[in-house]
């Protein structure tokens, strides 16, 4: 498993700026691999290989849902790219011969999460959200948040994401509940 050939298909089959939000999620990923005493080459292999999929069309999206037999949640049937991150674990498994299934599951729970996440996987949805460039309302302490405590800071993302489908009416996944309780239930 070499990141060389992952990071030469990225170049060619992502937009420039994808590309770039990659390497910022690497480059966070990493850092919080170190602190968090876990694998920083999986941090980078899962970082660089999380939005792989973000650019196919919502046809082709919905060929892999079919295939694969993704869940079909209500928020996936509304916007079958969000289902990017479980169709980028099987692209990374199937095209780059990627077995180790702590990154696959980084991967495919990057966008919504799971109820029962690895640190890997925790690692990888919060270095995804405040990687350097992102600019929304709460992020800077998010950024100190997750560097001490990475459940405290996916709980606190969590209540601003709420907030904002509230206000915007939009459902969240099923899964970023179940992520939810579940640390919830273990902090407590
Ligand atoms: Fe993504
Ligand atoms: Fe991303």
């Amino acid at each position: 498993m070499s990141t060389y050939k992952l990071k030469q298909y990225l170049k060619l089959h992502l937009s420039k700026k994808r590309y770039k939000h990659t390497v910022r999620v690497a480059k966070l990923a990493k850092e919080l691999a170190v602190i968090y005493n876990i694998d920083p080459f999986k941090a980078e292999y899962a970082s660089l290989g999380h939005d792989i999929a973000k650019e196919i069309s919502d046809l082709e999206a919905m060929a892999y849902i079919d295939q694969y037999g993704i869940k079909l949640d209500p928020v996936i049937e509304q916007n079958p790219n969000l289902a990017h991150g479980e169709i980028g674990a099987i692209m990374l498994r199937n095209q780059f011969g990627c077995e180790d299934s702590e990154i696959l599951e980084a991967v495919k729970w990057h966008t919504y999460g799971h109820k029962n996440m690895s640190l890997l996987s925790k690692i990888i949805y919060m270095a995804d959200v405040v990687e350097a460039s992102r600019t929304f309302e709460g992020v800077e302490e998010l950024r100190v948040l997750v560097r001490v405590d990475i459940d405290a800071a996916i709980l606190k993302f969590c209540d601003l994401t709420q907030d904002y489908f509230k206000k915007n009416n939009q459902g969240m996944h099923q899964n970023t509940y179940d992520m939810i309780e579940t640390i919830k239930k273990a902090d407590s």
